[in-house]
C-alpha cells in the first residue's frame, strides 16, 4: 500500500509515478495569520518538502460548536499546499475534543486508577471505549471524509494522533463495561476466567461478569492475570477505536490508504504494535531521541524494530525531531550532523519518509520550546540551512523509495507479551528492563558489527540463522514448540533469564523453570537469585553478572557449559549453557552481562551458525551497516557510530551520498551517513 501512496504523491513530468521519499512535517497553519502561510509554502518548496500531516489538533477549529463547521481555511491551506506540489497527509482531528464537547458530556474523560479524572486543558482527554465520544468523533471523520475525498492534495489518512500517548490505560465505567465484554469474548464462561486469572488465590473468585473491575488501585498487589488481560484490554480498545475510524474512511475514500502514528519507542509500552501493524495500510511511526547512554543505538533499535512490526516492508517515519524537544527534564539541541545521522537511520531501517513534529516553531502553547524545521529564528537560521541540505540528501536518495530490507541472518526477538508479563509487580526483582535488555544484545551486535533484525513474535524464523529471545518471559505451548523445531531445524535460538518461565495466562510452568523451554535448552532451575542494586558476581571468563543469577543444572548430556560463575551464591555453577538440538542449538545465559560483556561472549555464541561481520575489520563498532534490496538496487547504509572520522575500505558500489579518498574508501566524518548502491542480480 505504500506504493500507492508513492503514486498519489508523486507524478514525474510525464504524469508517471515516480517514487522519492518523502520529506515534511507536522503543519499546524491554524497558529499562524494568513500572512505566514504564504512564507510556510515559499519554505517548503525551498526545503524540498513533498508532504504535511495536517489537522491534526484542529477539531476545535472545524467544528466549533456542535453544529458548526468551518471548513473554509482548510479547503485554502489545502489548496495552497497542492498548488505547491506538497501532498497532505489529512488527519482526521480526533485527538483532542473541543471545550464544547467535554463540557456538554464530561462523561468522555479519562478515570486514572485512583479513580482521578482527567480533565480538559491538555490533549488525548478522552475514553477509549466512550460510545460517546466515537459517535462524535466518527462525524467529525464523515465530514471530512466527504469533502476531501477528491481533493488532489489527499495522500493518506492520519487516524487520531498517537493513539494512547496519554489515555491508553483508562479505569471509568465505560472501560469496566467494555473490559468485561472483552473478557467474555476471551473466555466465554466465568469459570473459565476463573482458572485463567488463578481466582481460587486470595478470595477473588468471580460468579457473575458485573463483578469484575479494571484493576483498579487496589489495597495490595492486583491479580498478574487481571492486569495483563487489562494491558492486553487496552491495546485491544484503541485498535477497536483504530478500526472504527479506517473502516468509515475506507468506506468514503477507499483509494486513500490509511495510517496512524505509532510510537514504537523506549518508554511506551501500552500499545501491542505488532499487532496493529495489519489494521493499517502502511506503518507509520514517531520516535524521539531519549537521554540514555545507548541514545542512538537505541534510535536504530526502534527503527529496526519499526520494520520488524512492517514486516520489512517500507514505512513511514512521520515524527522526530530536528533538535530538542519540551518534554524532558533538560532538552538537549542536537549537535550537528545529529539531524541527518539520525533521519538516515530511520530510511537506512526501511521509512520511505522522513517527517517531523513540526514545520514552524510555536510562538505560544506548551511545545513553544519544542524544535520545528523552521525555529524562532526563522529561515535565515543554521537549522533551516541543514533542514534545506537534508532535504537535497532525501532528492539523491530517490532510488531507495520502495526497497524492503535484506534480512539479516540474526534476529532479535521482541515480544510484546513477554514485556508486559515480565515487568509486571510481584516479580522476583523490580528491576527487571525487558526493553534494556534487549537494546544491549542490539548494542553488543553493533559493537561487533553484525547486523541483526529486531522481528516480533509470529515473524517467519527460517529467515534467521541466529535468534536472540532476550527474557522470553511468557511462552505459550504453541510458541515452544515452533522454537522447538526451528532449533531442531538448524536455528541456533539464544535466550536468557526469566524466560519461558509462564503460560499465556501467566501461569507458572510447574517441574523447574525454565519452563516451557527446559527440555529444549537441557538445563533445569530450581529457584531464582536476584541480586541487589549495585550488586555483581564474576564469572569464569573474567564477564561480570548484575540483576540476576539462577542456580542452573544441566539435565541433558548434550548440554555445555560455556560459562561458569565464579563468585557469589551459584559459584562453579552454569552461568552459560548451549544445548545441542537437531542441527541447531539452543543456549542460555542465566545473567544480565550488558551491551560490554555480551559483545565479549557473542562471538562464542554466534560459533555453531558461523555468523560473523561483513565490516572491514577497522569499521566494526564504529559503523553501522544496513541493507535495504528493491528494483532500483541493493543499498548499503554505513552510519558513522562515533563523533571520530572513520575510512571504510574495500565496499564496492556507486556513492549515492558520501565521500570516499583517493583509495576510494568511503570516509565518514564524524556522524555522518554513506549510502552506496550496487546493482541487484
Ligand atoms: C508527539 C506528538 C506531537 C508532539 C510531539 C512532541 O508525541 O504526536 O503532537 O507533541 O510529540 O515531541
Amino acid at each position: 500500500m505504500i506504493s500507492t501512496l508513492h503514486t498519489r504523491t508523486y507524478r514525474g513530468a510525464d504524469g508517471a509515478p515516480a517514487p522519492r521519499l518523502a520529506y515534511g512535517a507536522d503543519y499546524n497553519p491554524e497558529q499562524w495569520p494568513r500572512e505566514v502561510w504564504e512564507e510556510d509554502v515559499r519554505l517548503m518548496r525551498e526545503a524540498g518538502v513533498n508532504i504535511v500531516s495536517l489537522g491534526i489538533f484542529s477539531w476545535a477549529r472545524i467544528q466549533p460548536g456542535p453544529d458548526t463547521w468551518d471548513f473554509a481555511w482548510l479547503d485554502e491551506v489545502m489548496d495552497l499546499l497542492h498548488e505547491h506540489g506538497v501532498g497532505v497527509d489529512l488527519a482526521t482531528a480526533t485527538a483532542s475534543p473541543p471545550p464544547w464537547l467535554t463540557t456538554a458530556h464530561p462523561e468522555i474523560l479519562p478515570v486514572t486508577e485512583r479513580g482521578e479524572t482527567l480533565w480538559p486543558g491538555a490533549r488525548q482527554h478522552w475514553r477509549p471505549t466512550s460510545p460517546v465520544f466515537r459517535e462524535h468523533a466518527l462525524r467529525l471523520v464523515r465530514k471530512l471524509a466527504t469533502r476531501y475525498a477528491e481533493h488532489p492534495a489527499l495522500v493518506a489518512w492520519h487516524v487520531n494522533n498517537e493513539l494512547g500517548c496519554h489515555n491508553v490505560y483508562d479505569y471509568s465505567d465505560d472501560a469496566a463495561r467494555a473490559f468485561r465484554d472483552w473478557l467474555r469474548a476471551r473466555y466465554g464462561t466465568t469459570d473459565a476466567l476463573n482458572h485463567a486469572w488463578g481466582t481460587a488465590f486470595w478470595s477473588q473468585r468471580y460468579g457473575d461478569w458485573e463483578e469484575i473491575l479494571p484493576p483498579r488501585l487496589a489495597a495490595s498487589h492486583p491479580n498478574p492475570t487481571q492486569q495483563l488481560d487489562f494491558k492486553r484490554f487496552s491495546s485491544d480498545a484503541l485498535k477497536d477505536y483504530l478500526r472504527a475510524e479506517r473502516d468509515l474512511l475506507r468506506e468514503l475514500t477507499p483509494d486513500v490508504p490509511v495510517t496512524t502514528n505509532f510510537m514504537v519507542m523506549p518508554g511506551t509500552k501500552g500499545m501491542n504494535y505488532a499487532d496493529w501493524a495489519g489494521e493499517v495500510d502502511f506503518v507509520a511511526n514517531d520516535h524521539y531521541v531519549v537521554p540514555h547512554p545507548q541514545a542512538r543505538d537505541e534510535l536504530s533499535f526502534s527503527a529496526n524494530l519499526t520494520s520488524g512490526i512492517a514486516g520489512g516492508k517500507p514505512w513511514f517515519l512521520m515524527e522526530h525531531s530536528t533538535s530538542a524537544v519540551n518534554w524532558q527534564p533538560v532538552n538537549l539541541a542536537k549537535l550537528p550532523g545529529d539531524m541527518a545521522r539520525d533521519s538516515l537511520t530511520h530510511v537506512a531501517h526501511g521509512a520511505d519518509a522522513v517527517c517531523f513534529f513540526q514545520w514552524r516553531q510555536s510562538a505560544a502553547g506548551a511545545e513553544k520550546y519544542h524544535s520545528a524545521m523552521v525555529p524562532h529564528a526563522g529561515a535565515d537560521s543554521d537549522l533551516f540551512r541543514s533542514v534545506t541540505a537534508l532535504g537535497d540528501t532525501l532528492k539523491t536518495l530517490a532510488p531507495v523509495a520502495g526497497s524492503e530490507r535484506e534480512p539479516a541472518e540474526v534476529g532479535i526477538l521482541f515480544d510484546w507479551e513477554s514485556r508486559w508479563a515480565s515487568e509486571q509487580d510481584s516479580h522476583p526483582t523490580s528491576l527487571l528492563d525487558y526493553h534494556q535488555e534487549a537494546l544491549d544484545w542490539y548494542s553488543a551486535l553493533l559493537n561487533l558489527g553484525i547486523r541483526a533484525d529486531v522481528v516480533t513474535t509470529g515473524a517467519d524464523l527460517s529467515r534467521h540463522r541466529v535468534l536472540i529471545a532476550p527474557v522470553l518471559h511468557l511462552v505459550p505451548a504453541e510458541l515452544a514448540k515452533d522454537l522447538t523445531r526451528w532449533a531442531e531445524q538448524g536455528g541456533h535460538l539464544v535466550t536468557t533469564y526469566f524466560s519461558g518461565v509462564v503460560d499465556e495466562n501467566d501461569h507458572v510452568w510447574l517441574g523447574g523453570y525454565p519452563g516451557a523451554l527446559r527440555d529444549l535448552l537441557g538445563i533445569r532451575v530450581e529457584e531464582f537469585g536476584p541480586l541487589p542494586a549495585g550488586q555483581s558476581v564474576e564469572l569464569d571468563d573474567d564477564g561480570t553478572g548484575s540483576l540476576w543469577t539462577d542456580h542452573v543444572t544441566v539435565t541433558a548430556p548434550e548440554t555445555e557449559v560455556l560459562v561458569r560463575y565464579r563468585t557469589g551464591a551459584h559459584a562453579g555453577r552454569p552461568a552459560v549453557t548451549r544445548r545441542g538440538a537437531g542441527s541447531g542449538s539452543a543456549a542460555y545465559v542465566s545473567t544480565r552481562l550488558g551491551a560490554d560483556g555480551l559483545a565479549a561472549l557473542l562471538p562464542r555464541l554466534l560459533e555453531p551458525a558461523g555468523v560473523t561481520s561483513e565490516l572491514p575489520a577497522r569499521a566494526r563498532g564504529r559503523v553501522e551497516a544496513t541493507v535495504r534490496r528493491g528494483p532500483g538496487g541493493r543499498f548499503l547504509f554505513l552510519v558513522n557510530r562515533t563523533d571520530e572520522t572513520v575510512t571504510v575500505p574495500g565496499i564496492a558500489g556507486e556513492v549515492l551520498v558520501g565521500t570516499t579518498d583517493d583509495e576510494g574508501a568511503v570516509v565518514l566524518a564524524g556522524r555522518a551517513v554513506a549510502v552506496l548502491r550496487t546493482p541487484t542480480d
